[in-house]
C-alpha cells in the first residue's frame, strides 16, 4: 500500500528569470481516426472502440456536461490549460535543498520540467500526461520509449503550488518511477499493454484513450457509432449497454472497478467490461467498513453497502449521483435525492429538530455522510507534521460528533460571539 501513500513535502519558492512567454498547445495523442469514425482502438473482447469526441455528434448535451467532469479530465495530455501548476516566473520553480531544484518550463517545444543540480541542468523531460482533475492534486508523466514514468514533480491544490511526487526521495532528483496499467486503469478508458520490459509495463502508444469517457462506462462503442450513422431513423439505441438496464451488481461492479479501494487484479488490467462479473477480475483487499479504507483512493462502494440505506433499499450509485455531470460540492442537490426515500412527514424522516438556522433539506450531508479525514493519504509539511485529507465517507449514519459541531458552526454563525 505504499505505492499509494502520498507525501507532499511543503513547496519552497525562488524568483527565477523567465524569458520563455509563448504560449503552445501541443499534443503527443498519437492516433489519429480514419474517415469511417473507427478509431482503430480494440479492446482485449475483440470489440473496438469509437474513441473520443465520437459521441459528440449524436449526444451533444451528454458530452458537453460530461467534459467538465472529474471524470472526463482525470487524465489528458499535458497542456497549459490541463496542468494546473503555475509556469509563471517566480513560481515555477521547486526547491528540493539549496543544491537541488527543479523548474517547470513552457517552451515552443511543450512543457518541461528540468532538473537542475548546483544551478547546472542535468535532466530535462517533457509534460506529456496528467493524472489527476486537480480536485486534490495532480501527477504527470512522460513517455521513454513505450513505457510511461512519472515526473519528480507534482501539484498539490489545497496550496495551490508544485510539490515532491509520491514516492520520490526529496534529497535527489530521480526520473525513474516507472507507472503501471493498474494505475492507469482507474485514470483512463484504455491503453493496450504490450510486453514487460526489464520490470517496467509498455504500452501501444497509437491505442491511447485518456479521461474516464464514455466508453469507459458504456462499452467499446464502434458498431454503435456506425450502425446509428448508416441508420438515423432508428431511435433505439442498439450495440450499445445503458447501465440503467443491467442488474444492482452489474451497475455497481462498474463503479466499484475503481471505487472499491486496490483490488487484487488475477486477470490483465482494462480487461473488465461493464456487465462483466467483476469477482471475474479481481477480488477485493480491504474491510468494507473500517475507517481505514477512507482514502482519496478510497472505498466508496464498501462502505454505501455497509450502510442500511443501501441494504434496505435497492438504491445504487446513481440513486445520488448523476455521473453525466459535475455535481462536485452541490449539497442541497444530493440532499434532494435523499428525501426521494426519506420524504418529510413520512415515518422515516430525519428526528433532528429544525431552528432558525438549520434547514434539513439544505444539507442532510454534513450530518450523515460527513467529510472525515483520510487514514492513509496525509500531507506531511517540512516540520514533518501531517495534514490529512478529508473525504466524504459513504457509510450513511448517525455521527454524533460532527452533527455536534455542524450545529455549532450554524449557531456561531447566527449568534456570533461578541
Ligand atoms: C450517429 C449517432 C450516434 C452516435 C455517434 C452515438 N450514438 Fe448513442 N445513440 C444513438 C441513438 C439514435 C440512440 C437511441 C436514442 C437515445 O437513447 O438517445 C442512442 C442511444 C445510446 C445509449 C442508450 C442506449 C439505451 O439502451 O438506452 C447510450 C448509452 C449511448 N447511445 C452511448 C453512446 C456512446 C458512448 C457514444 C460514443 C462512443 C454514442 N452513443 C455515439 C445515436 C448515436
Ligand atoms: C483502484 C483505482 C485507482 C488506482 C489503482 C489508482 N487511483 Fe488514483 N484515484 C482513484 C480515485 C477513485 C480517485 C478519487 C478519489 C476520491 O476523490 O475519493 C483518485 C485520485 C487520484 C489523484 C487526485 C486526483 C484529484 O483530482 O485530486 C491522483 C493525483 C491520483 N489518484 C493518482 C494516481 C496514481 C499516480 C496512481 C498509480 C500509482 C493511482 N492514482 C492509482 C482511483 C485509483
Ligand atoms: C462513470 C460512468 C459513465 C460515463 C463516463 C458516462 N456514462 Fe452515460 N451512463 C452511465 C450510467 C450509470 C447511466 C445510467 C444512469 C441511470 O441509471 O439512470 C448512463 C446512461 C447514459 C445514457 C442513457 C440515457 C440517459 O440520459 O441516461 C446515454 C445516452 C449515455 N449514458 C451516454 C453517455 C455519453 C455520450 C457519455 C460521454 C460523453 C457518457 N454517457 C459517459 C454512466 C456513465
Ligand atoms: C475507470 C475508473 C472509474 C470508473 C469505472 C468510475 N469512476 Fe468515478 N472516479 C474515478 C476517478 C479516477 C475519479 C477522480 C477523478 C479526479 O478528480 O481526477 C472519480 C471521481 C468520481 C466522483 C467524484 C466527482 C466529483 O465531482 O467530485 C464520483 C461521484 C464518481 N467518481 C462516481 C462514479 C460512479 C457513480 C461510477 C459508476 C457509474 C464511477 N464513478 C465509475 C474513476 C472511475
Ligand atoms: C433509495 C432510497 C434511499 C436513499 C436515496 C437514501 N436512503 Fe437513507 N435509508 C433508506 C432506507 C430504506 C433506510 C432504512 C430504513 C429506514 O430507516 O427507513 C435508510 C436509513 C437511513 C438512516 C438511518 C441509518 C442507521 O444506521 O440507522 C439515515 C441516517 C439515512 N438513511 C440517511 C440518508 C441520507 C442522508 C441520504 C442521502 C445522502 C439517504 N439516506 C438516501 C433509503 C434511502
Ligand atoms: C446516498 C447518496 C449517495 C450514494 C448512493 C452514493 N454517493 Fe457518492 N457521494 C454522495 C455525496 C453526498 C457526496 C459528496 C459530494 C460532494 O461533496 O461533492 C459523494 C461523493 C462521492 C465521491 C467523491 C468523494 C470525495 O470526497 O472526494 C465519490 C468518488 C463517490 N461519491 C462515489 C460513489 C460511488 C462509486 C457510489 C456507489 C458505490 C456512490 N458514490 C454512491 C452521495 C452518495
Ligand atoms: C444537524 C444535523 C442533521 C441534519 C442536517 C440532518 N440530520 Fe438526520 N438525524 C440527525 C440526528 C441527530 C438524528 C437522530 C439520530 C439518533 O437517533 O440518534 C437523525 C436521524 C435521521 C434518520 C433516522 C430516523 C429514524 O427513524 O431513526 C434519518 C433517516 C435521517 N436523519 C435522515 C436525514 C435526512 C434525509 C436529512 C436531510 C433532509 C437529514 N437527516 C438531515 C441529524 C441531522
Amino acid at each position: 500500500m505504499s505505492l499509494l501513500k502520498i507525501n507532499i513535502r511543503s513547496t519552497q519558492v525562488i524568483i527565477t528569470a523567465c524569458f520563455i512567454a509563448l504560449l503552445m498547445l501541443v499534443s503527443t495523442c498519437e492516433f489519429t481516426k480514419s474517415d469511417d469514425g473507427l478509431s482503430g482502438i480494440v479492446h482485449p473482447s475483440g470489440e473496438e472502440f469509437a474513441g473520443t469526441g465520437t459521441c459528440d455528434q449524436c449526444h451533444q448535451s451528454i458530452a458537453d456536461s460530461h467534459a467538465l467532469t472529474p471524470h472526463a479530465r482525470t487524465s489528458g495530455v499535458g497542456t497549459l490549460e490541463t496542468v494546473l501548476g503555475s509556469f509563471d516566473s517566480g513560481k515555477n520553480t521547486f526547491i528540493l535543498n539549496d543544491r537541488l531544484k527543479v523548474s517547470m518550463e513552457k517552451t515552443p517545444d511543450g512543457l518541461f520540467q528540468r532538473a537542475f543540480v548546483a544551478g547546472k541542468e542535468v535532466d530535462r523531460k517533457p509534460i506529456d500526461i496528467v493524472i489527476g482533475s486537480g480536485r486534490q492534486g495532480q501527477t504527470y508523466l512522460f513517455w521513454q520509449e513505450n513505457t510511461l514514468f512519472q515526473l519528480p514533480v507534482s501539484y498539490h491544490a489545497s496550496s495551490d503550488s508544485w510539490s515532491n511526487s509520491p514516492g520520490y526521495p526529496t534529497d535527489q532528483i530521480l526520473f525513474n518511477r516507472s507507472i503501471s496499467a493498474r494505475c492507469l486503469e482507474c485514470h483512463s478508458t484504455y491503453l493496450k499493454i504490450g510486453k514487460t520490459i526489464d520490470g517496467h509495463e509498455t504500452f501501444d502508444r497509437k491505442q491511447v484513450i485518456l479521461g474516464v469517457d464514455c466508453e469507459r462506462c458504456h462499452g467499446p462503442a464502434a458498431k454503435h457509432v456506425t450502425f446509428h450513422q448508416k441508420n438515423p431513423g432508428e431511435d433505439k439505441g442498439q450495440y450499445i449497454t445503458n447501465p440503467a438496464q443491467l442488474t444492482r451488481k452489474q451497475k455497481l461492479d462498474n463503479c466499484a472497478l475503481c471505487h472499491s479501494g486496490i483490488r487484487n487484479n488475477f486477470m490483465p488490467s482494462f480487461s473488465y467490461k461493464v456487465g462483466d462479473d467483476l469477482d471475474d477480475f479481481s477480488l477485493p483487499t480491504q474491510p468494507a467498513d473500517s475507517g481505514a479504507t477512507l482514502d482519496v483512493h478510497g472505498n466508496q462502494y464498501g462502505l454505501l453497502t455497509s450502510s442500511k440505506c443501501f441494504r434496505m433499499s435497492t438504491m445504487d450509485c446513481s440513486s445520488c449521483h448523476n455521473v453525466h455531470t459535475r455535481e462536485t460540492s452541490k449539497l442541497e442537490l444530493f440532499s434532494a435525492r435523499c428525501m426521494n426515500c426519506h420524504k418529510r412527514g413520512g415515518d422515516n424522516f430525519c428526528k433532528q429538530r429544525e431552528f432558525p438556522g438549520l434547514v434539513l433539506s439544505k444539507n442532510c450531508i454534513d450530518c450523515h455522510m460527513p467529510a472525515l479525514p483520510s487514514r492513509q493519504v496525509f500531507l506531511r509539511s517540512s516540520g514533518n507534521r501531517s495534514t490529512p485529507f478529508f473525504v466524504r465517507t459513504h457509510l450513511v449514519g448517525n455521527y454524533e460528533r460532527q452533527v455536534k459541531l455542524f450545529i455549532e458552526k450554524i449557531t456561531t454563525k447566527n449568534f456570533p460571539a461578541k
